[in-house]
């Protein structure tokens, strides 16, 4: 059955759905998005998305596309249409169609606003049950990854490297540190401490991050901010990845290493189930 999408004000069927071949998302990447969680119907972490998007949206100097009010009914309004229990809502605010040029338009343009869901398996994700596997790859971004900007073709190429390799996420790695996932943060346990690299421009901040470590804190779960290397992860008790998508997702292998004994370890599992617990899964 075809989805209803949102684009600049309406809901259409998909194959309805229309944006200008001139759009600056389109042309040179010129936008911005947020990817939200839906379990049991209802969004997860909306707040800090909305946050997110409206601090990537500064950083760019460009415009809301609509009040907040607006795209939060939005939200709500296109899980309804699609009648969406579990999976995720993406969402795309470009600078806007208008002539190529580099510099911004001189004449000033409507941001465009796009919309659609997609159905996943995000608390019953079997991958949680027997962890996934990584590969380390070369962090080819740019310098402001704290911007969540559409502008994906380095994490595209690292997600497809390790798919290639038969892993299902690739950590990259910058000056001889893990930076963050193509598509996730990135973390490993050891001695019963998280060890996460610290906010940044290299990385971008997730909102599932903040949650963990608001969990984390509350059920006394030690968090250290600071850099590793690939060969202190493969060295690692436990390792895991955080993201909208993938909640809490424990890893097993790491370039091929097998992490505290190919198994889930017991400080992801708990992370997990306390976000679980909160999303409502
Ligand atoms: N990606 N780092 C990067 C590079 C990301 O693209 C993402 C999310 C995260 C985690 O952020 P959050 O917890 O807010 O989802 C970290 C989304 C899910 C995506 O592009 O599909």
């Amino acid at each position: 059955m075809a989805r209803t999408v949102f684009v600049n004000g309406e809901f259409l069927p998909e194959t309805e759905a229309r944006v200008s071949i001139f759009d600056r998302g389109f042309l040179f990447a010129d936008g911005v998005y947020e990817v939200t969680a839906v379990v049991n119907g209802k969004l997860v972490d909306y707040g800090p998305h909305m946050e997110r998007l409206g601090r990537s949206l500064a950083e760019l100097r460009m415009d809301w596309p609509c009040t907040r009010d607006e795209l939060d009914a939005m939200h709500l309004e296109i899980v309804r249409r699609n009648g969406l229990k579990e999976g995720i809502i993406y969402m795309q605010v470009t600078r806007g169609a208008a002539d190529r040029t580099f510099n911004f338009p001189k004449e000033p343009v409507k941001p465009t606003l796009i919309a659609f869901t997609q159905e996943m398996k995000l608390a019953q994700n079997p991958n949680a049950v027997t962890g996934i596997k990584v590969i380390t790859t070369p962090d080819l971004r740019w310098a402001r990854r704290d911007i969540k900007t559409v502008m994906l073709l380095a994490p595209v190429l690292g997600k497809q490297e390790a798919y290639e390799k038969g892993a299902q996420e690739g950590w990259m790695v910058e000056h001889g540190y893990v930076t963050e996932g193509t598509s996730s943060n990135a973390y490993i346990v050891k001695d019963g401490k998280v060890i996460t690299r610290g906010l940044s421009n290299e990385i971008l901040a997730g909102c599932t991050r903040r949650a963990l470590f608001r969990l984390a804190k509350e059920h006394g779960v030690e968090i250290v901010e600071r850099k590793f290397t690939p060969e202190e992860a493969y060295a690692a008790d436990e390792a895991f990845l955080t993201s909208a998508s993938q909640f809490v997702m424990p890893i097993v292998e790491i370039d091929g290493k097998r992490i505290g004994g190919g198994q889930p370890g017991p400080v992801v599992r708990k992370l997990r189930e306390l976000f679980l617990a909160e999303a409502g899964g």
